[in-house]
């Protein structure tokens, strides 16, 4: 008897990677999640090893391939953190740690670029985007001015995802979604802006091959094989960017609905089928992961990446309790915020641990809580975090509704995703504050994983085309606003707009 075919789906984030397997009725067989290290040699900046992804790649394969026993695995996908630089030499050897999309040292250099395209209208005509300091192209820069025996070595650049598929197929290429966060990809045209590279004073021919998220690129190598246990030829699929394929896993493939991932960062995103501008570069808009498609998005940096920071630095009775106990200190520091009143009596939580992306452009913004009196409990401090993350993907939603002209209204839902998707207090702040009803479908709390297993399914014929995986993705939970909540949430909201105007000035050095 033949046996059903099922789909891997590795997203390598940057807490740790995951990987699950996905049925062809679209049913999850087995998920792992395996951590590792980031260093931040300097305050703003952020790397990682990625021999550390590969390891933890292979151990979580290690978890979830005996699930697959009954299935015959089609094909591979991936998703990823997006913009990191992985920068390889002649023999395939990273040349130096990976820095990702939350790294803040390339100010200079994007200014550098934006001056060479000859201003920001002249770069938002080139690739649609500004060249943020999160993206790939002013690290590349910053490679070449601040490490130039490093940046002698490059024989190519890729992003993190991709350096897996090298390591488990010999192949070098990015996917479309990927290429559009180097900052230096013509999005409407789909190719690389070599002129803009070259005036920038970078190589072209350091950037990778650009497939589309759906093309097949490779197979897996005998000695991957045996690493990993996958199957030896096992084709592999383009993949994408984690931001892009975690809201093609939420079915959001048309405009209209928006889904919003609480990953490390905060995406706000909905699926476009044509080409649209981007006045003033405020948003990201990307290749989407069917051909000929698109995706617009805001990205907040640290969304459940705030969360984190919090259990690490004030959570650890609850990371002991939670040992003990067998609980995530999470759902303990849930529990705790939940036993203070919405609004936290007042406290307010801006999210600018690493600067911010959007909806305000400051790679100098910083953190704080603001409001602070006597009578505030640890508890407030976790509800204050979870609603300022909350305000400031309000702000992005926000923005994109206006930039998107009547799109969204009526829209009337918001559909939640992402590690952060797990948790019910979550989820009622943001139907309490958006008031509408916040819904989460079957996958959602996976994150790109599940986009990528999809769309590995397309690529390998599973299915036909991405819409055609729509119906796989069944709602789960919905949660609906409070209207006792509104008030509150509206005036701390629109207190919150205005606090990042009146300490910019401290942001300064
Ligand atoms: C997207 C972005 C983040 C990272 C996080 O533009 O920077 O979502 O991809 O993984």
């Amino acid at each position: 008897m033949t046996k059903p075919a099922c789909l891997i789906g590795i997203d390598v984030g940057t807490s740790g990677v995951k990987v699950l397997a996905l049925a062809n009725d679209g049913q999850i067989l087995a998920t792992a999640i395996e951590e590792y290290p980031l260093y931040t040699p300097h305050p703003g900046w952020t790397e990682q090893d990625p021999q550390d992804w590969w390891q933890a790649t292979v151990k979580a394969l290690k978890h979830v391939l005996p699930a697959c026993i009954d299935y015959k695995i089609s094909g591979i996908g991936f998703s990823g953190q997006m913009h990191g630089m992985v920068a390889l030499d002649d023999d395939d050897r990273v040349v130096r740690r990976a820095i990702l999309w939350n790294d803040q040292r390339t100010e200079k250099q994007c200014q550098e670029i934006t001056e060479k395209a000859g201003g920001l209208d002249k770069l938002l005509s080139f690739t649609n985007n500004q060249m943020l300091t999160g993206y790939t192209g002013g690290k590349i820069l910053w490679l070449k001015q601040e490490e130039p025996d490093n940046y002698a070595k490059v024989r190519m650049i890729v992003n993190p995802k991709d350096y897996i598929r090298l390591k488990l197929t010999g192949i070098k290429a990015t996917d479309v979604s990927d290429a559009s966060g180097f900052g230096f990809f013509d999005v409407k045209n789909k190719c690389w802006h070599e002129d803009l590279i070259r005036a920038s004073g970078l190589n072209p021919e350091i950037f990778p091959p650009v497939v589309e998220s759906t093309d097949l690129t490779g197979e897996i190598l005998p000695a991957a094989a045996e690493e990993t246990g996958l199957p030896a030829g096992t084709p592999v699929s383009g993949g994408g960017g984690d931001a892009v394929i975690s809201t093609t896993g939420l079915g959001l493939i048309k405009p209209g609905r928006v889904g919003v991932t609480l990953g490390t960062s905060g995406v706000v995103a909905m699926g476009l089928p044509e080409f649209m501008n981007n006045p003033e570069g405020s948003l990201q808009l990307f290749r989407g992961n069917s051909p000929g498609t698109f995706t617009a998005m805001g990205v907040t940096l640290a969304a459940a990446g705030s969360y984190h920071w919090f259990r690490n630095a004030l959570g650890q009775h609850e990371v002991e309790k939670g040992h003990v106990q067998g609980k995530s200190a999470f759902y303990l520091l849930d529990q705790l915020a939940k036993e203070t009143p919405s609004g936290a009596d007042g406290l307010i939580y801006l999210p600018y641990l690493t600067g911010e992306r959007c909806p305000l452009n400051d790679p100098s913004a910083r953190g704080g809580f603001i409001g602070l009196t006597s009578h505030h409990t640890k508890g407030h401090f976790a509800r204050a975090v979870l609603e300022g993350v909350a305000y400031s993907l309000r702000q992005v939603y926000d923005l994109i509704a206006d930039g998107m002209s009547g799109t969204l209204e009526g829209s009337g839902e918001v559909v939640l995703a992402g590690g952060g998707a797990a948790s019910p207090l979550w989820r009622q702040i943001f139907a309490d504050l958006f008031q509408m009803p916040v819904r989460t479908v079957y996958g959602s709390a996976e994150g790109g994983s599940f986009g990528a297993a999809l769309v590995a399914g397309v690529a390998v014929g599973v299915w036909p085309d991405l819409a055609a995986t729509v119906p796989l993705i069944k709602p789960e939970s919905e949660t609906l606003p409070n209207p006792d909540n509104k008030d509150v949430y509206e005036k701390l909201y629109q207190k919150y707009v205005k606090m990042y105007g009146a300490l910019k000035w401290s942001f300064e050095d």
